[in-house]
């Protein structure tokens, strides 16, 4: 090896040391910790609609949380964990999860069955869908006595007068089980047609 090889070397090891502590610190940072590839974001918005959005929105609290301020208040790693098995996370004493426990009143059923990517795919949609402003009804106890004031009573009486009974039928033994589904008056013929099921 020549004095000019020699040193070239070094430098090519520090160069790639440096290239690739780079990359490493460049993915903890947390807006890098979520894709944003379009592909990505496209299969969790995917999931997200088959699996979570019965519960959740992005600026308002629902069953669930709003999910518009999370990407900036949890690190990737604790929604991924949580996602995957928020029974754990409470068990385990996590303030977060406790404090959301509090106050949502309901367990979130655990995702274990997804797989890391798709972990991520989830969270790549809900970061894209990241909200700045402040979110709907944070605090919100909802509506505590919409009509405040008592309605009086009228002095108005309807005299209803029992016209049939419909028979049972499921179980002659016990009382009508009968649910009308469907009443439909035929003007030409001056019948009223009743179409029942069963409860
Ligand atoms: C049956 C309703 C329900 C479904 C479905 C559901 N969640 Fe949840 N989620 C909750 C509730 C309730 C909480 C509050 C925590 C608790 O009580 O377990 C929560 C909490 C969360 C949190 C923590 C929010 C915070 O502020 O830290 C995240 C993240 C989350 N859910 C993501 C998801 C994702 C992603 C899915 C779909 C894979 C999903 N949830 C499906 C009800 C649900």
């Amino acid at each position: 090896m020549s004095l000019q090889q020699k040193s070239f070397f070094p430098v090519c090891l520090i160069g790639i040391l440096c290239f690739f502590c780079s990359c490493h610190s460049g993915t903890s940072k947390e807006d890098n910790a979520f894709s944003n590839d379009s592909t990505v974001i496209a299969t969790g918005k995917f999931l997200f609609e088959k699996n979570c959005s019965a519960c959740h929105g992005f600026s308002k609290d629902e069953i669930g949380p709003a999910l518009g301020h999370v990407t900036g208040e949890a690190s990737a790693e604790w929604l991924h964990r949580f996602i995957k098995d928020p029974q754990q996370m409470f068990s385990s004493g996590d303030k977060r999860a406790i404090e959301l426990r509090k106050t949502f009143k309901t367990v979130m059923p655990s995702f274990a069955a997804l797989k890391d990517d798709e972990v991520g795919a989830l969270l790549a949609f809900i970061y894209a869908n990241k909200v700045s402003a402040p979110l709907a009804n944070k605090g919100d106890k909802g509506i505590q006595d919409p009509i405040p004031e008592k309605i009086k009573s009228s002095s108005l009486v309807v005299d209803l007068e029992q016209v049939a009974q419909f028979p049972a039928t499921n179980n002659k033994d016990e009382l009508p089980v009968t649910r009308i589904t469907k009443m439909s008056f035929l003007p030409h013929i001056g019948t009223i047609f009743v179409n029942t099921g069963i409860m």
